[in-house]
């Protein structure tokens, strides 16, 4: 069994996985308390995270049924994410794992977000959409949680169009998810906007967005009330065709029959079920994890640790939290990494 623990952005999680099995995965999210300010304040999360991750790996261990010996292996978040939130996540696995001698996993957030799959049955190599708050990129997995970037976003992220689109449309914090519902009650051909599918295989969202302001700056305030629910409808799937038709090209470019998806838009129920369809369609094989496994959580770390090597005890005492990719690849390791996860 294997204690994970993420805090990269505003939800403290810990969970404990065995093989590709999730026993238990708590989440404590911190969205009423950022709500107050329209987004995730950094330092108030980094805080919270210190109040509620201790609590929260003793729900975890307790609802597996897990005791302290049975573990063989902690894992954690390192990057990418707010570097104060993670390290506070940081700071816990290895405390937890060098007080039992355990050896540590240092897991990338978005390697665990493809790794929901598994808990599904994926079966390597498929092609991934992982579009989440700060990403939004086509990956090949080719192994594990091993992958190459088919295609990425040239400017936001999908997340952040529903966010900011939520955030035009006057919804409340966070974005995605209330533009979701909203949108579920609406009519999606009410507002024309652009397809805005650039030519090759990035993404873009910008000009979605901006045609949503001038698309809302247009109409006065009685019709924005009456059709609210409308103009949510034909603005997330604008988004949705984007994701879904680069998707499936992406698949048919790579020559595979398998597509999964991560990551928290991965929720969008609107993307579900037309990523349902248009697999169907295409006769090409979809994993839709559950929305448990969709948005930030720790089992999902918990699943890719299974895949990726481990650092020994004490060796990883000098492990650095990342914030961006781009940090990822400067950093070193702080001594040498094997291969095995054996207990010392
Ligand atoms: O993966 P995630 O939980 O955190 C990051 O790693 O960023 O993704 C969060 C993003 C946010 O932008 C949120 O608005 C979006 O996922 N999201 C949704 C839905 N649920 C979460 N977007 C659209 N529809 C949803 N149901
Ligand atoms: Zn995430």
């Amino acid at each position: 069994m294997i204690l994970a623990v993420e805090t990269s952005c505003d939800d403290t999680s810990a969970a404990v996985v065995r093989g590709r099995e999730v026993l238990s995965s708590i989440v404590s999210s911190q969205n009423e308390l950022h709500a107050q300010f329209g987004g995730v304040v950094p330092e108030v999360a980094s805080r919270r995270h210190t109040e509620l991750v201790n609590e929260v790996v003793a729900e975890a261990m307790s609802e597996a049924g897990a005791g302290w010996d049975d573990l063989s292996a902690v894992a954690v978040t390192q990057g990418p994410g707010l570097i104060g939130a993670l390290l506070v996540g940081l700071a816990t696995g290895k405390s937890l794992a060098y007080r039992r001698r355990l050896p540590l996993i240092p897991v990338n957030h978005l390697q665990g977000h493809i790794a929901a799959n598994y808990a599904l049955g994926v079966r390597a190599p498929f092609v991934c959409l992982v579009a989440s708050g700060g990403h939004t990129l086509l990956a090949v997995v080719e192994e594990g949680v091993r992958y190459r970037v088919a295609a990425k976003t040239m400017d936001d992220a999908a997340g952040e169009a529903f966010d900011k689109g939520a955030r035009l449309l006057g919804l409340g914090y966070p974005g995605g998810r209330e533009l979701d519902e909203l949108a579920a009650r609406g009519d999606p051909g009410f507002a024309r906007f652009p397809r805005a599918v650039p030519r090759g295989r990035g993404f873009s969202f910008s000009g979605l967005k901006t045609a949503l302001l001038y698309d809302l700056r247009a109409r006065d305030e009685a019709e924005i009330e009456a059709h609210r629910a409308d103009i949510a409808a034909s603005y997330q799937a604008a988004i949705v065709r984007q994701l879904v038709e680069k998707t499936v090209a992406g698949a048919a470019a790579e020559g595979l029959r398998s597509v999964a998806v991560a990551g928290g838009v991965a929720a969008n129920s609107g993307l579900r079920r037309a990523l349902g369809e248009a697999c169907e369609a295409e006769g090409l094989q979809l994993s839709l994890p559950p929305l448990s496994l969709c948005t930030d959580n720790a089992g999902m770390i918990g699943l890719a640790a299974g895949f990726l090597p481990a650092l020994e005890w004490p060796d990883y005492l000098g492990l650095d939290a990342f914030a961006s990719d781009a940090e990822a690849k400067a950093a070193r390791p702080p001594s040498k990494r094997s291969a095995g996860r054996a207990r010392p």
